[in-house]
């Protein structure tokens, strides 16, 4: 972090007026005396210092012994007449009662356009061997939400081109999904197949306490040629947990940048766990008390901060992409929860999809989009319910089905199912270097849809591929919860 990065933004004053306003802004946010302060003890991941009058968030620079740079710090809390300051890079030269001194700034980082086909850390410094972003202005990386009466509704589809997603469980411009997920079961896959065929304008990726190998292999593997109109923004697991944390609103503070351009903005984060777990760093090193799982109270009021600020806003837009780390997959852990709680929709991907080679693997009958009903027409959205009701009769009879006890002719809406299975797994399956768009996957969905039709006794004589009638069956369907109601409107 440079030092002009944390100096205030100047904007040019038009007039005489608003020069002498300009003026007394200054005057009233200067700092007429420099602030210092000393070191007084170190504990943990915590340096205390005594004297020093800094606000909390604003950036301190401790400095260094025996030419040590100065190492900044922000500061987290405050303990009796000590300010409690949390490094934001290594403690290397810190030693008892060297100075620190106040910079009267918050963390800002500089963003502009040329910040595109970067890869930055989690304080807005190149790691990609190229020379520093030098354009645009310092801004901060904590920012409010958009004013919500001034979000538009969200009523466009954005393309993710995968079909599971597109037509079953589509997103759509500014909405916030999450993606529930163990270890190694396809997130970064996925969010690479993304961010490669979404008609989105600019990826912003933030990769969270992610290991260091993994992060080349998602740039050169999954990213690819996507790279060129993406960010990246990275803070692996060793970095200090206040520079993952500083990663995930550093991240969001780009996509707003671009978001203010008038332009939509594609977010993912992976992952928004991690970023929780970071946070549990900080509040256990300040004294928080551990509440749910040892995470501090402060990490749930640090979630709708950071995932409120994508989303709709007057111009442009943020789509956000999270995932989640469901460990076990135990989908009620409190991080899970929290997240589902705030976002507008989930995609679950399972470890039995993935054992059996069944890529993406999205369970598509525990996904949930909530604007499903706004982004896509309802002749699609009554053929997404009528394949859901399909898989989910299999489902229940799978079993059977495994071990030769299914008697065909028992079940008409079975019977469909198993006929119908291989389309549907076609369907669904995706290779990751199989780039479809959003109105491709809605005519396979159809195609699908219309063959159901043909099952007598399967909706056939309600199956309406008329798009007029189906608007009209297809409004009632949404149960309370957002979850679609299943029979749904064909009535299978
Ligand atoms: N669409 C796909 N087509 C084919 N194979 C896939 C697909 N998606 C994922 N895979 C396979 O799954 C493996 C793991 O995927 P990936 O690295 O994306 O998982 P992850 O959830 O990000 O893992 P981690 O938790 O370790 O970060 C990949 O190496 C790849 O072989
Ligand atoms: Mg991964």
């Amino acid at each position: 972090m440079s030092p002009e990065d944390q100096t205030p933004e100047v904007r040019v004053p038009q007039d005489v007026g608003e020069t002498l306003a300009h003026i007394g802004t200054v005057l009233r946010h200067s700092d007429l005396a420099r602030r210092h302060g000393r070191v007084s003890d170190l504990i943990g991941l915590v340096v205390e210092a005594t004297g020093l009058q800094a606000e909390v968030g604003e950036i301190c620079m401790v400095n260094g012994d025996r030419g040590h740079p100065p190492v900044p710090s922000e500061v987290v809390g405050f303990r009796g007449q000590r300010t409690l300051l949390m490094p934001l890079g290594e403690m290397h030269g810190i030693g008892p009662a060297t100075t620190a001194r106040a910079t009267g700034s918050p963390f800002r980082i500089r963003v502009g356009d040329d910040l595109l086909g970067r890869v930055i850390d989690g304080l807005g410094r190149p790691i990609d061997g190229m020379p520093r972003a030098t354009g645009g202005r310092p801004r901060s990386a904590n920012a409010s939400p958009p004013d919500p009466l001034e979000r538009p509704r969200i009523d466009t589809r954005v393309d993710l081109g995968v079909r599971a997603l597109d037509s079953l469980v589509p997103c759509g411009r500014g909405q916030r999904l999450g993606i529930f997920a163990g270890s190694g079961v396809g997130k970064s896959s996925l969010l690479g197949m993304i961010a490669r065929s979404t008609t989105a304008d600019v990826n912003v990726i933030a990769l969270v306490g992610e290991r260091g190998r993994e992060v080349k292999e998602f740039i050169e593997r999954d990213l690819g040629d996507a790279l060129a109109h993406s960010v990246v923004v990275v803070a692996t697991s060793d970095q200090p947990a206040l520079v993952r944390i500083k990663a995930a609103f550093t991240a969001t503070a780009i996509a707003e940048h671009f978001r203010d351009q008038g332009k939509d903005v594609m977010l993912m984060m992976d992952s928004v766990t991690r970023f929780a777990m970071a946070q549990r760093e900080v509040g256990l090193a300040i004294g928080e008390p551990p509440a749910t799982r040892g995470y501090t109270p402060s990490v749930f009021a640090q979630l709708p901060r950071l995932l409120e600020r994508s989303g709709t806003a007057k111009v442009g837009s943020i789509t956000g992409l999270y995932t989640v780390l469901v460990d076990g997959d135990d989908m009620n852990e409190p991080i899970a929860d929290a997240v589902r709680s705030i976002l507008d929709g989930h995609i679950v991907l399972t470890r039995e999809l993935a054992h059996a080679s069944h890529y993406p693997a999205i369970d598509v009958l525990q996904s949930v989009s909530r604007l499903v009903g706004e982004v896509v027409s309802p002749q699609v959205r009554a053929a997404g319910q009528a394949v859901r009701h399909l898989m989910a009769a299999y489902k229940e009879k799978e079993d059977l089905i495994a071990i030769g006890a299914y008697q065909g002719g028992t079940d008409p809406t079975v019977d469909a199912a198993i006929a119908l299975r291989p389309q549907i797994d076609r369907f669904l399956r995706q290779h990751v270097s199989d780039a479809t768009t959003a109105a491709q996957a809605d005519a396979l969905l159809l195609d699908i849809a219309a063959r159901i039709g043909e099952f007598a006794g399967v909706g056939g004589d309600h199956f309406q591929p008329d798009p007029a009638a189906a608007a009209q069956q297809a409004e009632p369907d949404l149960a309370d919860n957002g979850e679609p109601a299943i029979p749904g409107p064909l009535n299978l």
